[in-house]
């Protein structure tokens, strides 16, 4: 199937992070007929709990999750579409608002890389200043983009590396700056040297922020006029009910969130104050399937759930536990790991230039046990501490092996049967 799909899809999938080179080539199932709960059957039947993406970060509830399929089901009987609005959006933008008091204004959208350039766009016209400083994976847009055209790697420490830029406008060199997560000297310098009018920042990703970190972007946004805007597409709802800014207690202008948003169904939040938000009538940003009804749907609903079970907390506990654990078999096979993110989205690195080798190697062996795996994890509500001890015996050996394997100097790739995963976006991919 994936030979076909490069046949007639360019790049095989539509989200890069779904190519199965990216996890383990030639083997990983790559596509799935059915999902319930943390388990995923391949188009052969095969049943795989997944440890690995949970839908790249969709499903915070699980999948499949009865209540919010039940609220959508019954959007699809009575119906999805029509010339009118539906209420639904209101509703889910007073929900958002009230858990989120700074904010006053709410716009909706299906995907996070629109939510980002609407966020842009509207920061944009608010300051009338075209250029934008950025610190985060934001999606696949030409403003995004265009910060590799002075240099092909500024984007590279920005979670996918070597994004291709043919087709983005040569004219757009020079109007997005990027800065490292947790170098304010960095930003501030880009301020001084540049018109810089947007700010927009992921709160954090892999490595928490140092102290003051969060304050000083604000501060200086707020004393240049410059629109600061958080994207929660990710960090959303995994520490925190709504954005982690509250967990800081930093205040954006303009936050989006996404992903988990509607566990699985498609939509996207770009929230921000008052009198930023009223920006939007002074530009045009419209689009026919962000009045479709089952995204507000699925969001009202994954919000009521998320709420009542608190999911943010039981994530971020048994995360906690799980990086607990692979600091503890790393210190008993003598292997020097990585370990970041999230607690609700932990991930880890072995301080190895072998490191893509191990890591192909971690999902190869898995998947003989049925269990997607690579070396970060989603976390979801029906994943639970008891369903890893399996997982961590497993790990054991793997460790058990890695470290030999580094003990005798032996070529990574014979710990393979296929070839190496892919590190990031390569020529002809
Ligand atoms: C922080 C952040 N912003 C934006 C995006 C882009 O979202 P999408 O893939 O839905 O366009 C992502 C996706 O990974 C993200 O993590």
């Amino acid at each position: 199937m994936w030979k076909r799909a490069k046949n007639i899809i360019p790049g095989g999938t539509m989200l890069f992070s779904k190519n199965p080179d990216l996890f383990l080539p030639k083997f990983w199932p790559a596509y799935f007929e059915k999902t319930k709960g943390c388990n995923v059957w391949d188009l052969e039947g095969r049943k795989y709990l997944d440890f690995s993406m949970m839908g790249i970060g969709t499903n915070i509830l699980g999948y499949s999750r009865n209540e919010v399929d039940e609220a959508v089901r019954k959007v699809i009987d009575k119906g999805n579409m029509s010339t009118l609005n539906s209420r639904e959006e209101i509703l889910l933008a007073e929900k958002l608002i009230h858990m989120h008091p700074w904010a006053g204004k709410a716009r909706f959208a299906r995907t996070g890389g629109e939510a980002a350039a609407i966020a842009v766009r509207i920061a944009r016209a608010a300051t009338r200043k075209d250029k934008v400083a950025i610190c985060g994976y934001h999606g696949w847009h030409d403003w995004y983009l265009s910060a590799n055209l002075s240099h092909s790697q500024n984007l590279n420490s920005h979670l996918m590396r070597n994004l291709p830029i043919e087709g983005v406008q040569k004219n757009l060199k020079n109007s997005a700056f990027v800065f490292e997560y947790n170098n304010f000297d960095q930003l501030k310098k880009i301020v001084s040297q540049n018109n810089i009018g947007t700010v927009i920042m992921e709160v954090s990703r892999n490595e928490p922020p140092k102290k003051n970190f969060l304050e000083n972007v604000r501060k200086l946004t707020k004393n240049k006029n410059i629109v600061l805007i958080f994207d929660e597409c990710t960090s959303g709802f995994r520490e925190t009910f709504g954005g982690l800014h509250l967990k800081y207690k930093i205040n954006p202008d303009i936050v989006t969130f996404g992903k988990a948003l509607g566990n699985g169904y498609a939509v996207n939040a770009v929230l921000g104050t008052e009198s930023i938000m009223d920006y939007a009538k002074s530009t045009f940003i419209s689009s026919t399937f962000w009045t479709e009804r089952i995204g507000s749907v699925a969001g009202l609903k994954t919000l009521e759930i998320m709420e009542k079970i608190k999911s943010w907390k039981t994530i971020s506990s048994l995360g906690k536990k799980i990086k607990i654990k692979w600091e503890a078999l790393a210190k008993k096979h003598k292997l020097k790991l990585i370990i970041q993110g999230l607690d609700a989205l932990p991930r880890f690195d072995f301080d190895n230039k072998n490191n893509l080798y191990y890591k192909t190697f971690i999902s190869q062996e898995f998947l003989k046990k049925k269990i997607l795996a690579s070396n970060s994890i989603y976390l979801c509500t029906e994943h639970n501490i008891n369903m890893f001890s399996n997982y961590f015996n497993i790990l054991d050996e793997i460790f058990f092996t890695i470290n030999r394997s580094i003990e005798d100097r032996l070529d990574p790739a014979a710990l393979l049967n296929g070839p190496v995963c892919m590190g990031g976006i390569r020529s002809n991919y």
